[in-house]
């Protein structure tokens, strides 16, 4: 059964850091890392139109994430995941007869990210406005019941702390 971990957390929470470090930590072709940033930058030079973009973008996401899980490969997305289509995300990861995993970011807080922000290169930062934003959203779905009762079905990922996860 392939493996689909959802990271979820704040910007610069170091999602990413650990997906490439649990990508290299096996040999080329067995773990792929999936992101909507780096398929927003591929498909539509990095624009973000609201709807208009991000319908094509999920698409794009499903359609590769389905490729690897039914083809024997696991996968990582390590999208911030902080609204309430992280359920949509955990019930395709099923439908693909995956196993989903949680690697939980979200107890590293707003300022801790603000920081770490701000030490990444220039084109990289996303700024305060950003992280506080994606902060009252993280809150608001995590008050959901909808998503509350899903995430309780997830998972953590086993694995989290052998790759510098928090
Ligand atoms: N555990 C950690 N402790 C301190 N800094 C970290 C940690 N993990 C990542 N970072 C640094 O924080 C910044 C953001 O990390 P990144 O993985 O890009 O975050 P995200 O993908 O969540 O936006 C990077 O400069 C990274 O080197
Ligand atoms: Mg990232």
């Amino acid at each position: 059964m392939s493996r689909l971990i959802i990271t979820r957390g704040l910007p610069a929470a170091g999602k990413t850091t650990l997906a490439r470090r649990w990508v290299a930590g096996a040999p080329a072709g067995e773990r792929a890392r999936v992101n909507r940033d780096d398929l927003r930058a591929m498909c539509h030079n990095g624009m973000w139109s609201g709807k208009t973009t991000e319908q094509w973008i999920l698409l794009a996401r499903d359609a590769v994430i389905e490729g690897f899980l039914r083809g024997g490969v696991d996968v990582i997305c390590d999208d911030t995941n902080v609204d309430p289509g992280i359920v949509d995300l955990i019930r395709f990861g099923r439908d693909c007869a995956a196993s989903v995993e949680l690697a939980d970011f979200t107890h590293i807080d707003a300022w801790t990210c603000f920081k770490r922000d701000q030490r990444r290169p220039g084109p990289e930062q996303v700024g305060r406005e950003v992280i506080w934003r994606m902060r009252d959203r993280l809150v608001a779905s995590a008050r959901m019941d909808e998503v509350r009762e899903c995430l309780l079905t997830v998972a953590k990922m086993p694995d989290l702390a052998a790759y510098g996860g928090p």
